[in-house]
Order: C-alpha cells, then sequence, then structure tokens
C-alpha cells in the first residue's frame, strides 16, 4: 500500500504518519507538505530515515506536484489545512486556498488517475454550533459554518461529495471532534496553555469560558481514520467524536491542577468574534458499522498530553521563540486577535 498523506507535518497528520508506519511495516507512506508555520519537520524526526517514508516539500494546490504524487499513491489523505479559527478571523486567504483551491487540486488528480481512493479529513465545525440543549451532531446534520475556516473546510466537502456523485471518485470524510495530544501547535488551547503555564505565563480565556468542545486524544481520531480508510464505505461520512463534552474552564482549571498552578494564573480576555458555543458529536455510526469507539480516557489523555509538553520543551521552545521559522527561512505572523 501506498499512501500519500498531506500535511503530514502538521499535529494530526504527524500523529497519523507515525502510527501508520508503526502498525503497517508494509506500507509506504508519502508527506506531501508546504512547511507554514503550522508544519515543522520535527514533528516527524523519528521516522525521517525510516526507508517507507518519503517527504515531499510541496503545495496541494500545485497541479503538476498533485498530479505526479497522486498517480504514484493507491490512497490519499488529505490532512493539509489552515487549521486555526483565530488566524482565520484576522486574514482568510490561505484558508481559501489551501482548504478549497488545493482541495479541489486534489480531487482533480484522483480523477485524473482513474478514480484514486480519497480520504477527507474534515471538522464538527462544518455542522455550526450547538445550543446547550441540543442533541449531538451527527452525518445528517445540515451544514451550518460560522467561521471563516469552518465555511472554508464545509465547501471542501462538499468538493469532495460532488465528486463521489458526479465522477464516482471513491472517497470518504470523516468529521471530527477536536483533537489534543503531542505535538500540537502551541496556538491552540492546550498547547498554549500548557506551554504558557511552563513559562509561568497567565492563560487567556476567551469570554465566560463555558465554551463546550468534544475532546479527543489525536491517537483515537488516527485510529478512526485508519479504520475508515480500510473499511469505510465508499461515499460514506463518519462522525468521529470523544465522548468528552467539557467547557473550557473546565480544561483550563485540570490543566493548572496537572501543573501545580494557581487559578490566579487565569485571564479571562475579549471573546473571540462569532464564537461558537458548543460542539457534541453522536459517534454512533462508526462504532456500529466499524467498530470505531474512543479508547483514550479524559484523565489519561490530559495526563500524557501535559507529561509530553513537559517532557519536549525543546520542540515548543524553538516554535515560541520563532527559532524554527528562521530555520525553515518561514515568516511568521504572530497572533493579534486579543489586543
Ligand atoms: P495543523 O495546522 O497542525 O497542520 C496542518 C498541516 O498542513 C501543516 O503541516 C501545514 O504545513 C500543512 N499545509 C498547510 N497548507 C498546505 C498546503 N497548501 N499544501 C501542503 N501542506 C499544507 O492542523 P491539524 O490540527 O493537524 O489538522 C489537520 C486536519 O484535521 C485539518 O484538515 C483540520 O481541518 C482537521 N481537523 C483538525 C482538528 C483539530 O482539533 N486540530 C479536528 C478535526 C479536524
Ligand atoms: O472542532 C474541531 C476543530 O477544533 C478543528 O477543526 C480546528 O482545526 C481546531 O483548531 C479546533 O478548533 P477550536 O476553535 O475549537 O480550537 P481552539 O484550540 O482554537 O480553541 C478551543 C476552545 O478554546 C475554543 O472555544 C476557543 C477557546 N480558546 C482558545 C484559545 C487559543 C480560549 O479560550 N483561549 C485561547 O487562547
Amino acid at each position: 500500500m501506498k499512501l500519500l498523506a498531506t500535511g503530514g507535518s502538521g499535529f494530526i497528520g504527524s500523529n497519523f504518519v507515525r502510527y501508520i508506519l508503526k502498525k503497517y511495516p508494509d506500507y509506504k507512506v508519502v508527506n506531501l507538505d508546504l512547511l507554514t508555520y503550522a508544519g515543522n519537520l520535527e514533528n516527524l524526526k523519528d521516522v525521517e530515515k525510516n526507508p517507507n517514508y518519503k517527504f515531499v516539500k510541496g503545495d496541494i494546490a500545485d497541479k503538476e506536484l498533485a498530479e505526479k504524487l497522486v498517480k504514484d499513491a493507491d490512497i490519499v489523505v488529505n490532512f493539509a489545512a489552515e487549521s486555526h479559527v483565530d488566524r482565520s478571523i484576522l486574514d482568510s486567504a490561505a484558508f481559501i486556498h489551501t482548504n478549497i483551491i488545493g482541495t479541489h487540486t486534489l480531487l482533480e488528480a484522483a480523477k485524473a488517475s482513474g478514480g484514486k481512493r480519497f480520504h477527507h479529513v474534515s471538522t464538527d465545525e462544518a455542522f455550526g454550533h450547538l445550543g446547550p440543549n441540543d442533541p449531538p451532531f451527527n452525518e445528517k446534520t445540515p451544514y451550518a459554518p460560522r467561521s471563516p475556516y469552518s465555511a472554508s473546510k464545509a465547501a471542501a466537502d462538499h468538493l469532495v461529495m460532488a465528486y463521489y456523485h458526479t465522477y464516482n471518485l471513491p472517497i470518504t470524510i470523516s468529521n471530527c471532534s477536536n483533537n489534543y495530544g503531542p505535538y500540537q501547535f502551541p496556538e491552540k488551547l492546550h498547547g498554549l496553555f500548557i506551554t504558557n503555564l511552563l513559562e509561568d505565563k497567565k492563560v487567556p480565556v476567551y469570554g465566560d469560558g463555558m465554551q463546550v468542545r468534544d475532546w479527543l486524544f489525536v491517537e483515537d481520531h488516527c485510529e478512526a481514520i485508519d479504520k475508515i480508510i480500510h473499511e469505510g464505505k465508499i461515499g460514506g461520512t463518519y462522525c468521529v467524536g470523544g465522548n468528552c463534552e467539557k467547557p473550557n474552564i473546565e480544561i483550563t482549571k485540570k490543566i493548572l491542577e496537572l501543573l501545580g498552578a494557581s487559578e490566579e494564573m487565569i485571564e479571562y480576555v475579549k471573546d473571540r468574534p462569532g464564537h461558537d458555543r458548543r460542539y457534541a458529536i453522536d459517534f454512533s455510526k462508526i462504532k456500529s458499522e466499524l467498530g470505531w469507539e474512543p479508547r483514550t480516557s479524559f484523565d489519561e489523555g490530559m495526563k500524557k498530553t501535559v507529561e509530553w509538553y513537559k517532557n519536549n520543551g525543546d520542540w515548543w521552545k524553538k516554535i515560541k521563540s520563532g527559532e524554527y521559522l528562521e530555520y525553515y527561512e518561514k515568516q511568521y505572523k504572530p497572533l493579534r486577535i486579543r489586543e
């Protein structure tokens, strides 16, 4: 099996590439990644010499490159994306380029190579948000995205499904809830809060901190994608969630507790514009069809995550200082969402 993973140098993609190389020693994995600010070769340093692994630096929206790599693969798993909601609020151009045009370019390449198997990694944010008593999202929930990020992901999902109906492209889509775990870029909730506290800095909780997310440990997400690419029904979408709805303030207090920090380290700051109030996932379809359910409990996942950041200061300190970007000659635009 030759698997083309796009965005494999990011958070979930790198966890997935490592998971696949370990679980299937006869699979070959090519990682196509542009190495934006969120992509980091250090995320896969431990496998870079594995003969079954190859890194290619490039843009999924580069037609020629996409055609060549997709043709050589048996399956494409598309992780590549601009993924941070706050950045999409500041400037959404890159989100349109990668999430929509990039996905379209890959779909065209998959079609051109005779209908290549294509799995698209998407998000529950495409469904919009929920009130406190609404039932969780499922595969039949209508799309209603509310941020430029989620709108661009929703557009990509529609394109993927359109290529199934129109051209019979053998696709699957997963709509997953919030992930946490090792290698998460330290601008997302867990990465930012844990590293801030390790640096003795306060943690910025948006608004009242009562927004709810359904948290899933990243390795469980990798396992769900593994099931879908091997056993999923072509043309099917799968909702993947953690059965772990928590308000942000509870996550924050758990991180404080695990690091022995006091609640004085919490700083309530201006809310995110259009902040989605609640996400929750009903994953009964993937459970009954493919036998997947989350394995990692909240306590176990949180402990593993905090330990990982404690033990990998070199990784996140280079990111927070911008040193890793100088190395890759990249441009860094700091977030100014909370002025
Ligand atoms: P990330 O931002 O950590 O990584 C994205 C990766 O894509 C980076 O390595 C980046 O360099 C690469 N990339 C960006 N633009 C590219 C381009 N034009 N061509 C090639 N590579 C490019 O993101 P993540 O959190 O790992 O998310 C991965 C995927 O999973 C995304 O599609 C995201 O929408 C989806 N998702 C994420 C979560 C979550 O909680 N993080 C939950 C559900 C779904
Ligand atoms: O639901 C899946 C989505 O989860 C993915 O599609 C996105 O790629 C991923 O980034 C994530 O989106 P969120 O916006 O939910 O994640 P984020 O880590 O940015 O924020 C989680 C919650 O924490 C959200 O309610 C905003 C809040 N927050 C976040 C940051 C960075 C804060 O209160 N303070 C912060 O500094």
